[in-house]
């Protein structure tokens, strides 16, 4: 007899639907056979199903069975398909009658016949309500993170068993809760903004980076701080909005990183260390896995010591900071992943670290420090909007007893989000969330500037000898500047604070 069991594959981030065909035949040689360009977890599931089988106490069929993985051409990865060739192989053989058209399969089996954690289970739950399944049955470790979608039944099982009892309706299993966005209020930061003494100037413009999107690159000699305002930054960043929390759990459901959470409901932020291979930032592998920037996706990525990266690395990361997303292509075609994030960059402004200090002598000659500085490129460079010198804190001030001063991080949240919700209501006919994104035409479109302003700005570009590039940045951070400010129009002093903003000549 042939049995038909619907599960799916995971491609890039999304799933798209796979039939598991299991036919058991009389004749020939028993045999355990599957088919359909599987990997070799998928291989190995012929084990896990076999042993989890007789563990269950249901008979393995000493028969020719043979699975089939439709459609072919899509290559199958992962241990996912263990449940659905195992409940295959219990209604071909005729062990089990049951109806089973409506609903949707997905786990790995132990040897006993328990489901392990599987990833992409969001995904999944995803395209089981498009094609109007009724349920999903799927381990128990993943059932919350898909019960965040409303329109189809989560049944989450233990054991094979469980499963077994319940479509033959002698022990019925609960549907799992709907997850609400309600249930994950918590708000617990490592750093807060009051924490950090003085640095006015660094604060300020990490809070219009959070709030227009705007990349930032902090500079300044050891010991200022810099990783310090970069670790603040998450506790300032606006929440993500439902669909930006479902775009971020997909990324972190398919690459197995979702354990006790089941919705993502922070914005990420990355920092991977100088050593990252080229494949753990950008993504990639036999089997694509998201990289660092896309595991920052609506968040943040810090690039601490950031010449300390190779280059070739940094180089990597030019398209997918223009675009949005990354496309890793493979044999069998191309992947894309989403990476649309704020990237912090942390860096000395020369080796010793203590060039334009005025505390100590740097020690490096010109041509080291020309060496150092050019580790990265100019591209990469003029992708950052907003260039900040980071000075060394006064020890007075770090010693200072007094009950901190200034907003604290929840405070400064309320403002951003303000502003968010401005760019919001302004790009909702666009393709774009933030002020960062926004391209010429966009910027002729939305950023109109008083004639006063505009004549600042050109003072500004003759005197500054600025580009068209830097230019455009100017206008796109006191866009941000003067939504912070709540003002329709970009005026003067909205434009004289964003050319302080601007990368230092030495830099480029
Ligand atoms: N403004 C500040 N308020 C409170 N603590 C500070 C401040 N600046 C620095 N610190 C403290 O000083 C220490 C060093 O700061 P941090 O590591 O952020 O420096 P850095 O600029 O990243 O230095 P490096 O260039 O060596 O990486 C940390 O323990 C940090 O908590
Ligand atoms: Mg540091």
């Amino acid at each position: 007899m042939l049995a038909k069991v619907n599960s799916a594959a995971i491609i890039g981030l999304n799933a798209t639907p796979v039939e598991v065909e299991v036919d058991i035949s009389s004749q020939g040689l028993p045999s355990f056979t599957i088919v359909g360009l599987p990997d070799k977890a998928v291989e190995e599931a012929k084990e896990r199903v076999r042993s989890a089988l007789k563990n269950t106490g249901a008979e393995f069929p000493a028969k020719r069975i043979t699975v089939n993985l439709a459609p072919a051409d899509l290559p199958k990865e992962g241990a996912l398909y263990d449940l659905p060739i195992a409940l295959g192989v219990l209604i071909a053989s005729e062990q089990i009658r049951v109806k089973i058209g409506y609903f949707l399969f997905m786990g790995e089996l132990s040897l006993e016949g328990k489901l392990r954690h599987t990833p992409g289970a969001l995904s999944m739950a995803i395209l089981g309500k498009e094609k109007k399944l009724t349920s999903f049955f799927l381990p128990h470790q993943n059932a919350k993170e898909a019960a965040i979608i409303k329109g189809i039944d989560i049944i989450p099982l233990t054991s094979l068993h469980e499963l077994l009892d319940h479509l033959s309706e002698t022990k019925i299993i609960k549907k799992q809760k709907h997850t609400s966005l309600e249930n994950f209020s918590k708000e617990d930061f490592e750093f807060d903004m009051r924490d950090i003494k003085g640095q006015e100037q660094a604060k300020r413009a990490m809070e219009i980076s959070a709030a227009g999107g705007h990349n930032i690159i902090l500079k300044g000699p050891p010991g200022a701080g810099k990783t310090l305002l970069a670790r603040t930054f998450p506790s300032i960043l606006p929440k993500p909005t439902f669909e930006e929390a479902i775009e971020i759990t997909k990324i972190y459901s398919i690459s197995g990183l979702l354990d006790r959470e089941s919705l993502v409901i922070k914005r990420p932020f990355r920092s991977p260390h100088h050593t990252t291979s080229h494949i753990g930032l950008i993504g990639g592998s036999n089997v694509p896995k998201p990289g660092e920037i896309s595991l920052a996706h609506r968040g943040v990525l810090f690039l601490d010591e950031f010449p300390e990266f190779p280059r070739h690395v940094l180089e990597a990361m030019r398209q997918p900071m223009e675009d949005g997303f990354v496309t890793i292509s493979r044999a069998s075609g191309r992947i894309t992943f989403p990476a649309k994030f704020i990237l912090v960059a942390a860096q000395n402004p020369c080796p010793c670290g203590y060039l334009g200090d005025p505390t100590h002598e740097c020690r490096d000659s010109t041509s080291e420090i020309l060496r150092y500085q050019k580790k990265v490129s100019g591209p990469i460079l003029d992708r950052i909007d907003i260039h900040l010198d980071v000075p060394a804190v006064k020890v007075e001030k770090l010693t200072e007893q007094k009950t901190p001063s200034g907003p604290t991080s929840s405070e400064v949240r309320k403002i951003i989000q303000k502003a968010r919700d401005l760019q919001t209501k302004r790009f909702r006919k666009e393709k774009i969330l933030s002020n960062s994104e926004m391209n010429n035409k966009l910027i002729k479109k939305y950023c109109q500037l008083s004639n006063e302003s505009l004549e600042i700005l050109k003072l500004a570009v003759t005197k500054l000898n600025l580009s068209a590039r830097s230019y455009n940045k100017i206008i796109k951070v006191s866009r941000t500047i003067a939504d912070l400010d709540s003002s329709k129009e970009i005026k003067p002093n909205h434009i004289a604070e964003a050319l302080q903003y601007r990368p230092k000549l030495t830099e480029i």
